[in-house]
């Protein structure tokens, strides 16, 4: 899960996912990165964390890190949150299989319609409401398919 920041919504889309996927009793490693190095060690902002703990979902131990040349061998699927975050992944790619693995998060619900998670950082709970929609039915379609 990869958005800018790594401390509002790829974390949630971890946090999201992971109790997504043990609720299915499937084995998945998820975990979440920034394309941006500016938060890295910090803790998720405190308005994802609240948004998601009214929802039993805990991901207030995060810690914000950059996405890394080494992510594209350690995971079979990355999911960008915006265009912007999917052209910059994308740019890191050493070759085609790289590349194959990269798509937009919303892309599992609304194929090929280039829809973003909206970045709520200078926005207010209510966005971040918002993105908690977007990705606990992404998450859902996710864990459905695989
Ligand atoms: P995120 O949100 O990419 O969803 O983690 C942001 C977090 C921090 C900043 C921008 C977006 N920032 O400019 O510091």
């Amino acid at each position: 899960m990869v958005c800018l920041g790594n401390i509002c919504r790829s974390p949630m889309a971890e946090g999201i996912l992971r109790f997504h996927i043990e609720k299915s009793g499937k084995k998945i490693i998820v975990d979440s990165a920034g394309t941006a190095d500016f938060h890295t060690g910090n803790s998720p902002d405190q308005r994802a964390v609240i948004t998601l703990k009214s929802r039993g979902i805990d991901i207030s131990g995060l810690e914000a890190r950059p996405f890394r040349e080494d992510d594209f061998d350690k995971f079979d699927l990355i999911y960008a949150m915006d265009t912007s975050n999917l052209n910059h992944i994308k740019s890191l790619a050493r070759n085609e299989s790289d590349l194959k693995k990269v798509t937009l998060i919303m892309d599992s619900i609304y194929p090929g319609k280039n829809k973003s998670v909206p970045d709520p950082y200078y926005g207010d709970v209510s966005d971040f409401e918002k993105v908690y929609d977007l990705l606990n039915q992404a998450s859902e379609e996710i864990i459905r398919k695989l």
